[in-house]
């Protein structure tokens, strides 16, 4: 028998379906929404919900797709706020840091990985996340990256092979050794648990090159490949990222007018990581609203990690996108959701259309766009992901 449930007496219903609703947000005002095992099933005015289907008043708050987060670095074990107080006190961000992550990931057990990277889901789900992708990247050898993707794989389906974060320390002077053991080895314990291959292409990390080397390894073991690129300077990889067909280009705090125009006119998503440009003061933030006008597609993500970004929080990304991007609250939203299934190349995440998964997040707020007008504040009151709550302040009457 199948199992039903509606919720009535939302002020703002957004489907991200332009077709079902007002804006590219799709909104349904004084609307209603049925789940039937798990999947949206029927979205409409509450006047109109069957009332035959047991029923839940939101008390005219507002529902929206649950976040889909396509960028996070969750495998890790250690701590790195001294760093981060040391660079507030003026010492530059550089991508060296990661290793002594991966000192404390290598000695940590798996209980330990699994259990950091728990806490931090569940971070997630109280800010409104409802899909995840993790990456390994702070073991940097075979045994630690296939740990890392193996657990990561426990925890999401969404898993990325990042052994090429960094040059690990035993081959500080033999980068191009590293790059060999990442293709080989590495890549043939970590492939069966993964669905992605992910390169740190940048200054301190992997050269254009090397990168074009690794994901050509990975997409050859049946991996879709996405990218780091641009976070700490100008660099040249944005057509081998289009011509490889990565999912995602992320980060891209330095981009040319001719790079924005590229990956416009690409299958590949811009994946904007604000709270990486925030916590480390770089001195600039993505230009999110060209890529915009240029018509290319957007994903918001937090980049969770201790290095660069220690925050989960998805709706403080939109407060950023708006304020520091010149986003507006409905493309930041957009990007948020729809964006992040996008560049996941998923299609039955990030919109409420009949069909799609009951991924959703309730705010105590008439209207979203209290998202980014009450930045810092935890608006999020229920999160339901395949119709079942996974986060609930209790606040629902
Ligand atoms: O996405 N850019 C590369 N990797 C992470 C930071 C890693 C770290 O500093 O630990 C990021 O920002
Ligand atoms: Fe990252």
């Amino acid at each position: 028998m199948s199992n039903s449930f509606t919720l009535t007496n939302i002020s703002q219903l957004v489907t991200n379906n332009s077709a079902i609703g007002d804006g590219d947000l799709g909104v349904i005002t004084n609307a209603a929404i049925t789940v039937t095992d798990g999947i949206v099933s029927w979205v409409g005015q509450t006047s109109e919900a069957d009332s035959s289907i047991p029923k839940t008043d939101v008390g005219g708050r507002s529902l929206i797709p649950g976040f889909v987060d396509s960028h996070s670095h969750l495998m890790f074990a250690g701590d790195r706020s001294e760093e981060f107080a040391a660079r507030m006190a003026g010492i530059p961000y550089s991508a060296g840091g990661i290793k002594v992550t991966t000192e404390a990931t290598r000695s940590a057990s798996d209980d330990k990985l699994r259990n950091v990277a728990r806490g931090l889901i569940k971070e997630m789900h109280e800010s409104g996340t409802t899909t995840i992708e993790i990456k390994s990247g702070y073991g940097l050898d075979v045994a630690t990256e296939e740990r890392s993707v193996r657990i990561a794989a426990e925890l999401t389906d969404e898993v990325t092979f990042l052994g090429a974060h960094v040059v690990a320390p035993e081959f500080s002077s033999d980068a191009d050794g590293y790059v060999e053991l990442i293709m080989g080895k590495m890549l043939n314990a970590c492939a069966p648990h993964s669905n992605w291959i992910d390169v740190f292409c940048d200054r301190g990390a992997f050269t254009t090159t090397q990168t074009r080397r690794i994901l050509e390894a990975g997409i050859a073991k049946q991996l879709k490949p996405r990218i780091h690129l641009n976070q700490l300077e100008q660099g040249d990889g944005i057509a081998m990222a289009i011509e490889l067909d990565c999912a995602s280009a992320d980060h891209l705090t330095y981009l040319t007018d001719e790079d924005i125009d590229a990956l416009a006119a690409s299958n590949t998503v811009a994946g904007l990581v604000p709270g990486a440009d925030f916590s480390t003061r770089a001195p600039q933030y993505p230009r999110g609203r060209d890529l915009l006008d240029a018509g290319a597609v957007v994903a918001l993500s937090p980049d969770c990690n201790p290095g660069s970004s220690f925050t989960t929080n998805m709706p403080l990304m939109i407060a950023l996108a708006v304020r520091e991007m010149h986003m507006t609250v409905d493309e930041a939203l957009f990007a948020a959701t729809m964006g992040g299934a996008i560049s996941l190349r998923r299609d039955d995440v990030g919109h409420l259309s009949i069909g799609a998964k009951a991924d959703f997040a309730l705010l105590n707020a008439p209207s979203y766009i209290h998202l980014a007008y009450r930045p810092g504040v935890p608006l999020i009151s229920t999160t339901w992901k395949d119709g079942n709550v996974i986060f609930t302040k209790g606040d629902l009457a």
